[in-house]
């Protein structure tokens, strides 16, 4: 089984993983369960939160991880099917990951958007081949599309500040100097979607997200007893909800001409941002975000640093959500 996106996992399964992270985090599961058992990571791209996270977490579940960065420590990597392989791409991934799984029981990928092409990106084509190529579970540490590991640790984040009932929720794009991948925003809340959040988004025109994405939200809020709304209005958006999560991302419009949206964005400057004045206009509401963060573009250092805040909660999380997931994976 893999876990690409939340979708993997039903809402009960989801909250029995929570349940899960909870005791590793309280101490009460010390099992090790990947004794003698090698985890490869597999990152395209940079990190200090996941990868810290899930060797730290393989490392107490008994475990080996073994970090692999196709084009700087490993070989470039061609991930097409049929490709010519004449360019600057060594190895291609079906031998990549058919050597691979024959020294681990897992592969985690992390894999991010190149912001060119918003067709061919928005279907997570490199994880998809990881995932169509291997036959030991892959784990999405991050693709194009999704961060589903990150959205489970905000949900657990959620919970044990909130309570397990469903909260009002906004998801709010800030200003940032240059466009962003969509990953995180997606799988928040595909994830808030699942657990019957009341979500609201907030975007300036023309930062709408995936449209097959926005679909899944409506199908799972309404399953869930949830609700999916979108405002334009960047103040009106935090009235009255209890938890705010800042990020910023590019528009699917622009894909491919980062120069041309960073002109365009420049009016967002100072007004897309999560400051003490906003806040005041919500219930009191937790500030959550993924990091890493640009303080002072994207958050206030008064927001940030205030009471209400949880970012290293959620960063801490990360490590006991994927101690819970790679038990129900690999056990
Ligand atoms: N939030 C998160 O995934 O952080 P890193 O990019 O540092 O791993």
């Amino acid at each position: 089984m893999n876990f690409l996106t939340t979708n993997s996992f039903d809402r009960s399964e989801l909250d029995a993983l929570i349940g899960s992270a909870l005791t590793f985090k309280n101490g009460s599961d010390v099992t090790k369960p990947l004794t003698g058992k090698s985890v490869a990571l597999v990152f395209f791209n940079p990190s200090l939160r996941t990868r810290a996270s899930m060797q730290v977490g393989i490392y107490e579940l008994g475990g080996n991880a073994v970090i692999l960065e196709p084009g700087n420590t490993s070989w470039t990597l061609e991930h097409r099917e049929g490709a010519v392989m004449d360019g600057d791409k060594t190895e291609h991934l079906k031998e990549f990951v058919h050597v691979l799984e024959r020294y681990v029981s897992a592969i985690g990928v992390r894999t991010f958007a190149e912001l060119k092409d918003w067709e061919t990106e928005r279907t997570d084509p490199v994880l998809n081949a990881f995932a169509k190529y291997a036959s030991v579970p892959v784990i999405n540490l991050e693709s194009a599309m999704h961060h589903p590991c990150q959205a489970m640790a905000d949900m657990m984040t959620i919970r044990e500040n909130l309570g397990e009932k469903k909260k009002k929720v906004l998801l709010t794009w800030a200003w940032h100097p240059k466009p962003l991948p969509m990953a995180v925003p997606n799988s928040f809340a595909l994830a808030a979607a699942q657990f019957g959040h009341d979500i609201r988004i907030a975007h300036p025109k023309g930062y709408e997200l995936d449209d097959e994405l926005i679909d899944e939200l409506k199908a799972h809020s309404g399953d869930a007893g949830g609700s999916v709304e979108f405002t334009n209005d960047v103040e009106s958006a935090f009235d009255d909800v209890e938890v705010v999560y800042a990020k910023s991302w590019g528009s699917k419009y622009h894909y491919g001409n980062a120069n041309q949206e960073i002109r365009e964005r420049a009016v967002y400057r100072d007004k897309w941002i999560v400051d003490e004045t906003k806040m005041a206009r919500t219930d009191d509401a937790l500030f959550m975000h993924c990091l890493p963060v640009r303080r002072n573009v994207i958050v206030t250092d008064g927001v940030i640093d205030s009471p209400r805040s949880v970012v290293i909660d959620e960063a801490e999380n990360r490590l006991h959500f994927q101690k819970a997931l790679l038990t129900r994976l690999l056990k």
